[in-house]
């Protein structure tokens, strides 16, 4: 079986880009994969946060896997922090990688601009730790959204660098790492801000009208659709240039309804004709009916911490027999001393 891995970070509340984007696809192969779901704690220091939230944000995106869909008896979720093979190896790798293939990222140049002077060294090396997180697991599949895109392509140039390195023929020596491959939803991998259909949503936004949280209220929902950016033309139509907005809002209604069986026909078919007074309602309702139930099992999950407590226990022991093993291999590769073998 094809082994996936893939994780969200737990800062804010998580919102519709990474559910629609990644989480969704995870839920949806787990029969057919072997998966491992990671809450990416040490990603979410890379930017200034609240030591009095991370723990709390932590449970809750874990409950929110389990309310999305992710099931404990055929998928491992756990939290990186607890697999202490991730940082250990990020040093590894932090000293096969040329600085220049980082400089390159566009996540970090946009983020650290936000950051301004204080840019931490934790979020340069962000993609490293990402690239620790596959490798360890010899993941073969990656489902992320389309903005994580260049940092997969990282991982496998660190994979290959260090595999032709370490392990060529001379070292008479196994590849350590497997390539990965990114798996990326065409619909649904890039969801756009509700404020402007040209960039992401996202976490970090300062107005939280630009994005659908997971547990917003259905009154918070609709009162965000109400207000969304769109425009003056007449009708609705996928894929004009000029109209991102409503191309966004188009994905994200197919994207709440493909499970009803919408198609990108059928929906062209029920809204082609629509403004968008008579749209914003539609799309309001079917968010809100593809959220309802994920809120309703949140809600249940965290009535039972000692129940998500069992469940990262379990997932921290299993992550960790995987990892632990790969980073044996790379030290091993790396000519490391182990103590008591010859
Ligand atoms: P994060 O928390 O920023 O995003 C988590 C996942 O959500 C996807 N995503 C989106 N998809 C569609 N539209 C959007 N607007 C949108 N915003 C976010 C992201 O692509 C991602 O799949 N660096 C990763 C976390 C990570 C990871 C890993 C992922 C750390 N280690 C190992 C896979 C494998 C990230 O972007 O987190």
């Amino acid at each position: 079986r094809k082994r996936v891995l893939s994780g969200v970070q737990p800062t804010g509340s998580l919102h519709l880009g990474n559910y629609l984007g990644a989480i969704r696809q995870w839920v949806k192969n787990q029969d057919e994969y072997e998966s491992f779901f990671c809450v990416v704690d040490l990603h979410a220091i890379t930017a200034p946060h609240d030591p009095k939230r991370l723990r709390q944000e932590t449970i809750e995106a874990a409950a929110l896997y389990l309310a999305a869909g992710i099931d404990p008896s055929k998928s491992t979720i756990f939290v990186q922090s607890h697999v202490l093979a991730h940082t250990e190896l990020t040093w590894l790798l932090n000293c096969v990688t040329p600085m220049n293939w980082l400089e390159r990222m566009i996540q970090f140049k946009e983020k650290a601009i936000k950051q301004g002077e204080n840019v931490g060294v934790g979020l340069f090396d962000y993609p490293i730790l990402m690239a620790a997180d596959i490798l360890l697991y010899q993941a073969d599949l990656v489902p992320v959204g389309e903005d994580q895109r260049q940092h997969l392509e990282l991982t496998r140039d660190i994979a290959r660098r260090f595999n032709d390195q370490f392990c060529n023929k001379k070292a008479k020596r196994r590849k350590v790492f497997r390539d990965p491959a990114a798996l990326i939803v065409t619909e649904g991998a890039r969801v756009m801000s509700l404020l402007d259909g040209t960039s992401k949503m996202s976490k970090s936004a300062e107005n939280d009208g630009s994005r659908i949280n997971l547990l917003d209220s259905p009154d918070t929902i609709r009162a965000k659709i109400k207000r969304c950016k769109t425009d003056a033309s007449l009708g609705l139509e996928w894929d004009n240039p000029a109209r991102p907005e409503c191309t966004n809002l188009l994905n994200i209604y197919l994207a709440v309804t493909e499970g009803a069986g919408a198609t990108k026909e059928s929906v062209l078919e029920e809204v082609a004709g629509m403004n968008w007074g008579a749209f914003k309602p539609v799309l309001t309702e079917a968010v809100v009916a593809h959220l309802e139930p994920i809120q309703r099992k949140y809600r249940q999950v965290m009535e039972d911490p000692e129940h998500i407590e069992q469940i990262l226990t379990q997932g921290a022991t299993d992550a960790d027999a995987i990892a632990s093993q790969t980073l044996g291999w790379a030290k091993d590769a790396m000519g490391f001393y182990s103590l008591g073998r010859k």
